[in-house]
């Protein structure tokens, strides 16, 4: 099942997660995105199972749809993928990702085709403490490889600088199987880091807190930009 996303070169790699977020006044934060070229919103899902946190449900992502131009990247912090992914689907989730963690490996082309049928991009994604290799056999079954660089769970917390090495290993393989997945890293982003990330080969980078601690979204998103183009 060789489907994969080509980065097309106008898709902005900066996927803001909308979980560290000031509920009242996120219609406002995201009306500073759309104005500032945000492509994708990256929804943290959390089932207070999987992880020890409860967030967003499918109304959220139809939410978003309903109401502004993003495409939703709904990242899976669950124990039963499976039976979330439909429903994000139906919601209007453009990427879905789940955790290898909790699928076992016998199950986890199933549960991408649950995904790619409805013809949306799959993600896997990779704890910090969970070997690189593990995604190794399904580079060419993906679009994207979802790399935390921090544990799942919580916004705000701190980068683990390990993750840099992590992306290096991940695109060294996806250059020797000659596939087009794409490397997306999520937890501590800041403009201290990302322009290690973006040269040892990722290609998106989701980023919370960073983004809504400023207070000008436009200066915060452009200073990001140079960080990235300037590798
Ligand atoms: C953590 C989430 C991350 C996190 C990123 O479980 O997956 O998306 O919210 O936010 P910051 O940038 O605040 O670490
Ligand atoms: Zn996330």
């Amino acid at each position: 099942m060789k489907m994969n996303t080509t980065m097309n070169s106008n898709l902005n790699p900066v996927f803001p997660s909308i979980l560290s977020t000031n509920f009242f006044n996120l219609e406002a934060k995201l009306n500073d995105f759309e104005k500032n070229n945000i492509d994708f919103i990256h929804l943290d899902v959390m089932d207070g199972h999987f992880v020890g946190n409860l967030s967003f449900g499918p109304a959220a992502a139809a939410a978003i749809k309903s109401t502004f131009n993003f495409k939703v990247d709904a990242h899976l912090m669950v124990s039963n993928p499976a039976k979330m992914i439909p429903k994000f689907i139906q919601a209007g989730s453009d990427w879905v990702s789940f955790h290898m963690e909790v699928v076992d490996k016998g199950k986890v082309n199933e549960t991408i085709a649950l995904i790619k049928n409805q013809s949306c991009q799959a993600g896997l994604v990779l704890n910090p403490d969970s070997p690189v290799e593990t995604v190794f056999p399904f580079l060419e079954d993906v679009d994207f490889i979802l790399l935390m660089s921090v544990f799942p769970g919580y916004g705000g917390q701190k980068f683990i600088p390990g993750t840099v090495e992590k992306v290096a290993a991940l695109k060294q393989q996806i250059r020797e199987q000659g596939t087009q997945c794409l490397i997306q890293v999520d937890g501590g982003i800041n403009t201290s880091n990302i322009g290690s990330l973006k040269k040892a080969g990722a290609d998106l980078f989701v980023i919370g807190t960073f983004l809504y601690n400023s207070d000008d979204i436009a200066a915060t998103i452009n200073m990001i930009q140079d960080k990235i183009k300037g590798v």
